[in-house]
């Protein structure tokens, strides 16, 4: 018998979320996740993952995975600061060449990327000026960095930005202030104001930590990321990717100067106390990924004409897609439930899967479908999806 009260404390948290309707149903995959795939038993066509690039099932990064098991194993039995594997370091040596920086460093994910690099920055006396919509792995790396001030800068206000820095600035005897922010913004798909943060934080003397989880290989001309698609090359300290997105693989890295890359190695507590990094299979298909964004960059172009195409054609068609910037497209319906209706109804009467989204991910009475397309995705698909959307706006009664 499990013990009583820890029994309990579980029924209360699964009655909570049940009872806020977050998650009721996690759909699965079984096959390739490609623009039409198995999702809980049927066929249909896919919209909403992240796959931006269409790199998921590559047959050349499956290839390069395979190899990479045949020459070092599956696993690797033991963690970096005892023995790197050659291959890792390769992995690394490619993404700091693909960010423009001296230097890279991988983690297991973009999470512990996040963690494992605003915590070891970041000392006593210091200010981190945070943007108040950023991802969750970077408000709990700002929690866990202890005895330093926080900040929260309204979202994409730079106004409220420079005064947050004023404000660090009385105490800049103390120490050094940081500003971060995402990239992209996930729910909204809406683009930081990296430029007008670059200045800013030249002028206040701090430095910026920019978060390019949906940034990688989607913005700039190449696929390169923020600092690409606003010309800052030199002037963004620290940039944080996740290789899971567009490049398809699984993992993190943190990208910056040759000391941030030796300090972090040494001072970054998941670094350090952890066996888990990237396996063989992983790197091999990762340098794969980075190899075949660089050689093909009309990928980025053709995720960027689908993007247009398709958020057009939800707006003609009269939904509110927000303030979206990016392949991220929100169609925002407003209640939970219309949300979910919508959802379901694309899924079973259309064959067609985006995923819901509700409070608490997104502010009360914004719930919506988040739509993603990506490169992959046929203007035949785009099509069959604009009329399935005016379809389910009209009987849902939200056109
Ligand atoms: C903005 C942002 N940062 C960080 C992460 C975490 O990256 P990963 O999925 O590799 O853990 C995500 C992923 O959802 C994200 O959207």
């Amino acid at each position: 018998m499990p013990n009583a009260k820890y029994a309990k404390f579980l029924e209360q948290k699964v009655a909570e979320f049940k009872q806020i309707g977050f998650a009721p149903h996690i759909r699965v995959l079984s096959g390739p996740n490609s623009t039409k795939a198995n999702i809980d038993g049927k066929e249909v066509l896919v919209l909403c993952a992240n796959n931006y690039l269409g790199l998921a099932n590559h047959p050349e990064m499956m290839k390069a995975a395979k190899d990479a098991v045949d020459k070092y194993g599956a696993g690797m039995g033991t963690g970096r600061m005892i023995m790197t594997y050659d291959i890792q370091n390769k992995l690394e040596e490619k993404l700091a060449s693909f960010k423009s920086s001296e230097a890279a460093l991988c983690f297991p994910t973009g999470y512990i990327a996040n963690l494992g690099a605003i915590w070891p920055l970041m000392a006593e006396g210091d200010t981190i000026i945070s943007e108040e919509l950023n991802h969750a792995s970077i408000i709990d790396g700002c929690r866990m960095s202890r005895g330093v001030d926080r900040l929260v800068y309204k979202h994409l206000d730079m106004k409220d930005l420079e005064e947050k820095l004023k404000t660090s600035a009385k105490d800049r005897s103390k120490g050094k202030s940081m500003i971060i922010s995402d990239a992209v913004f996930s729910m909204d798909g809406d683009i930081c104001k990296l430029p007008e943060m670059v200045e800013l934080a030249e002028k206040y003397d701090a430095f910026v930590f920019i978060d390019e989880a949906h940034a990688s290989g989607v913005l700039g001309k190449t696929g390169k990321g923020t600092v690409e698609h606003f010309n800052l090359y030199g002037r963004v300290e620290v940039q944080m990717g996740t290789l899971s997105k567009a490049i398809a693989t699984v993992g993190g890295y943190i990208a910056g100067s040759a000391d941030l890359k030796y300090y972090l190695n040494r001072a970054s507590r998941p670094y350090v106390f952890s066996t888990g990094f990237l396996d063989p299979a992983t790197c091999g298909a990762t340098m794969k990924a980075l190899e075949i964004i660089e050689k093909e960059p009309q990928r980025v172009q053709k995720l960027w004409e689908n993007t247009r195409y398709f958020k057009k054609g939800l707006e003609d068609l009269g939904f509110n897609t927000g303030v979206s910037q990016t392949p991220i497209t929100p169609v925002i319906v407003g209640p939970t439930d219309k949300a979910r209706e919508l959802s379901k109804y694309l899924y079973e009467e259309e064959n067609i899967y985006i995923q819901a989204f509700s409070y608490p991910v997104v502010p009360k009475e914004t719930a919506r479908v988040r739509t993603i397309v990506n490169a992959h995705h046929t203007r035949e698909q785009l099509d069959i999806a604009l009329a399935a959307f005016e379809r389910a706006g009209k009987k849902l009664k939200i056109l």
